[in-house]
């Protein structure tokens, strides 16, 4: 065995290569048998990429660890403490986070490990049960096999090498080959050793109505950690981390991000040690996790995507962006148009009634949108969020004709029809409760706590994953639906289950989350041309694993058009445009009470999956007129928003305490005042027809407040080619209400990227400027 495409074993210095399109990733089988890491950074294509360096005697060179605990005492370099690891173990005389943590059946938990097979395989083989990123042809895959010396474990480790994106794919797997059971308290998805301490760490930290705002903290000794502890992602914390050299900007510096397709607790996190080396390693989160493994049963962790990259936060977040709607979002969605929409919550809250719905209907349909969302307060007694979750029928009252007439009269409006559901919880006031009060989540003598007066169904069980998926097949079967909203509205807390054994319930919450990826499989695979879209108290539970089967999310409940132009920066960090949804909403914004005016929310309606959320029953002519304005220009937009990647030339971060900057040259940014975005795609290798009139990359400048004595921005354009001609385009407006002014001319690529462009003088706040770029030809 050697070389196989994309992964290339050397077995002169037992190192293996992996080739992750810009990136190089090598590790070796040492001395000891053990799993060494050796490197991840710049893609090596020079004659020693072999990794016949790797373990080069001025490599090798370690540093004497005094008072080591070590197998080998006569050399004292030898300890765990200074060996670079791909797998780190406990009570190994590392003392850092170990990956790993197995409760063997004599009660200790202390044993090495040792390589015993390594083979590459074709495609990218992942997790049971769990989502992970789907195959494309000359994909490869490395699986390295490692044993403890009683033979009573086997743990594989996966990398996956994608064949057309810049990413590794890391995860693991525990076989019990002994003759007891044994329990697995900790399994990482990855883990790395870098040599340096030279970082700093960016997080996703965040709130209900505040998700995802990036977060940049030197590293240092000690570890940084990024987790939650909810039973979901979280809106505290997203599964996404990354490492970032000190000097990284939005276009410059390296940056090694990690992101887990997990949607329950998890820990992502960096250490440095005494001796100044960095640990990265994430996966479930181990506290309060436990599983029983029976001989002959296997575990799987979580996939994790890994990627390094040097070109700063835009360079890091494109590849992510990419990988997850090319490879995790369904195919049959990754490219797909999605339907401007009107969803009825903020409009109508739970005044859902044939009568208004069939209004507000009427009303989206003069606004030229698509598709109609009837949101939460369609179900039996569903008048407020005290009751009913659980009796998925219409509530007769309301909808005395049923659901399927309401679709029927929406669709008479030209408009598709769209359901709001919430399949995982439960009203203690509902019929389903009173039925089966055993089917929730609980404990023994537990309290049932209940978050937004509901409980939480417990899906570790697979009766209740039947039950459900059989409802919501039905109920979805029953009406001309194409887009169902699945939402969920709190955090689990009791995660203990009334049909598994004391010893198990350490597996619930990981188990509830099977459940819950089981039955969004069972659903949106009999409707595979409905669109679902995921929610969780807006972003609570938004993660490339949730993509993998709703290609789209509601980032955040807040609608406020300048909050939310911060949580899609942050979300871009690693979730696709497409799959980031936004809405316009009614002024003064219900979360905030902020007005601002109707060209800035429909600017940052379009740094996602476009919406409109409010009571348009209710529009001025002049609002009218303008609504129908904006879904043009969106319409125009956009095949671009579907399959473009979001970057940010001056991000509307507003924290002066955040050292991230934008892409230099436009140092004289002032945060607070302005933001500035590209949606783009690759440019066609081929010149433009002069005719095309269909921009290849969207540039968005928003001025947030306007101030005195500052010239206008001079903005520089990142990511065009030196040798190219460009059309550009300009659209905006100089006062609130007058006419739009366009202006175009031709440019070149460095032109753009080095000079930049004036920005027009704007009057007042909350002003855009459009910019459409496509290119020409090679000059
Ligand atoms: C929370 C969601 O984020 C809202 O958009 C809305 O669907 C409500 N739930 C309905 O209860």
């Amino acid at each position: 065995m050697n070389s196989v495409g994309l992964i290339h074993y050397n077995e002169e210095v037992s190192v293996y290569s992996l080739s992750c399109g810009n990136f190089s990733y090598q590790l070796r089988i040492g001395e000891r048998e053990d799993l060494i890491h050796c490197y991840v950074g710049p893609r090596l294509r020079g004659p020693t990429a072999d990794g016949s360096t790797a373990d080069a005697p001025f490599i090798r060179r370690r540093l004497p660890v005094p008072y080591a605990c070590t197998s080998d005492p006569a050399d004292p370099s030898s300890s765990s403490q200074v060996i670079p690891s791909e797998w780190p173990g406990s009570g190994a005389g590392d003392y850092r986070v170990p990956a790993w943590r197995i409760e063997y059946s004599d009660g200790s938990s202390s044993r090495s490990l040792s390589v015993t097979d390594h083979r590459i395989v074709d495609g990218l083989p992942g997790p049971e049960g769990l989502p992970s990123v789907r195959t494309a042809s000359g994909d490869r895959s490395l699986v390295v096999k490692l044993q403890d010396d009683a033979r009573e474990v086997e743990i594989s480790l996966y990398y996956g090498v994608c064949s057309d994106h810049s990413a590794l794919m890391r995860w693991s797997s525990v076989r019990n080959t002994g003759s007891s059971s044994i329990r697995i308290r900790q399994l990482s998805s990855f883990s790395l050793d870098l040599p340096d301490n030279d970082w700093h760490c960016l997080s996703l930290p965040g709130a209900w109505a505040r998700e995802r705002w990036l977060e940049r903290l030197p590293l240092g000794r000690g570890s940084f950690t990024a987790e939650s502890r909810r039973g979901i992602s979280g809106h505290q914390m997203s599964p996404w981390m990354a490492l970032a050299a000190p000097d990284t900007s939005q276009d410059t510096g390296s940056v090694l991000a990690a992101t887990l397709l997990y949607s329950s607790s998890f820990r992502l996190q960096a250490e440095c040690s005494d001796y100044f080396q960095t640990r990265f390693m994430g996966g479930i989160q181990p506290d309060g996790f436990c599983w029983l493994l029976q001989p002959g049963e296997e575990f799987d962790s979580p996939q994790a995507i890994l990627s390094y990259t040097t070109g700063g936060l835009n360079g890091s977040s494109a590849v992510m962006q990419q990988l997850i709607r090319q490879r995790v979002v369904h195919p049959d969605w990754s490219e797909r148009p999605r339907p401007p929409l009107l969803n009825s919550w903020e409009g109508l809250y739970f005044n859902t009634t044939q009568q208004t719905v069939s209004e507000l209907s009427a009303a989206a349909a003069d606004l030229d949108v698509e598709l109609f969302v009837l949101d939460d307060g369609w179900f039996q007694g569903r008048n407020d969020d005290t009751s009913s979750l659980g009796d998925w029928y219409p509530d007769r009252q309301k909808f005395p004709e049923g659901i399927a007439s309401a679709a029927e009269k929406v669709r008479s409006h030209g408009l598709k029809f769209g359901l709001w559901i919430e399949p995982e919880m439960v009203s203690p006031d509902s019929e389903l409760y009173r039925k089966h009060p055993e089917w929730c989540l609980q404990v023994p003598h537990g309290k049932m706590l209940q978050s937004r007066n509901q409980l939480v169904l417990d899906l570790a069980n697979p009766e209740v994953v039947d039950y459900l998926a059989d409802l919501f097949i039905g109920l979805i079967g029953s009406a001309s639906i194409s887009y169902i909203k699945w939402d969920m509205n709190r955090n689990l807390a009791e995660t203990g289950s009334t049909v598994f054994p004391p010893e198990q319930q350490g597996e619930i919450t990981h188990r509830y989350m099977l459940g819950v990826y089981k039955l969004a499989d069972r659903i949106t695979s009999a409707y595979p041309d409905v669109l679902f879209e995921g929610c969780a108290g807006g972003g609570g539970r938004c993660d490339a694993g949730m993509l993998y089967y709703f290609p789209q999310y509601w980032t955040s409940d807040n609608t406020d058009a300048l909050e939310r132009m911060r949580i899609q920066y942050g979300s871009s960090m690693f979730l696709p445009l497409s799959s980031m949804s936004a809405h316009i909403s009614a002024v003064p914004n219900h979360q905030l009470g902020r007005s601002s005016s109707m060209e800035f929310r429909a600017a940052a309606a379009m740094t996602g999956s476009f919406g409109l959320e409010f009571d348009a029953r209710d529009l001025s002519g002049a609002e009218l007129i303008s609504l129908k304005q904006i879904i043009r220009r969106w319409r125009a937009y956009q095949p671009l928003l579907t399959s473009g990647t979001l970057s940010w030339i001056l991000p509307p971060d507003w924290d002066s305490s955040s050292p991230v900057r934008p892409a230099a040259g436009n140092a004289a940014w002032s945060p607070m005042r302005e933001a500035a975005w590209m949606v783009s795609r690759p440019f066609p290798g081929h010149s433009h027809s002069q005719e095309s009139r269909e921009p290849e990359a969207l540039v968005v400048y928003v001025q947030i407040l306007t101030a005195p004595a500052v010239p206008p921005r001079r903005l520089r354009i990142p990511g065009l080619t030196d040798n190219t001609l460009y059309r550009i385009l300009l659209r905006y407006c100089m006062q609130p209400d007058s006419e739009e002014i366009t202006e175009e001319w031709q440019s070149s690529g460095e032109d753009l990227r080095y000079r930049g462009i004036q920005m027009p003088y704007l009057h007042g706040d909350h002003r855009i400027v459009y910019i459409e770029i496509s290119r020409l030809q090679t000059e």
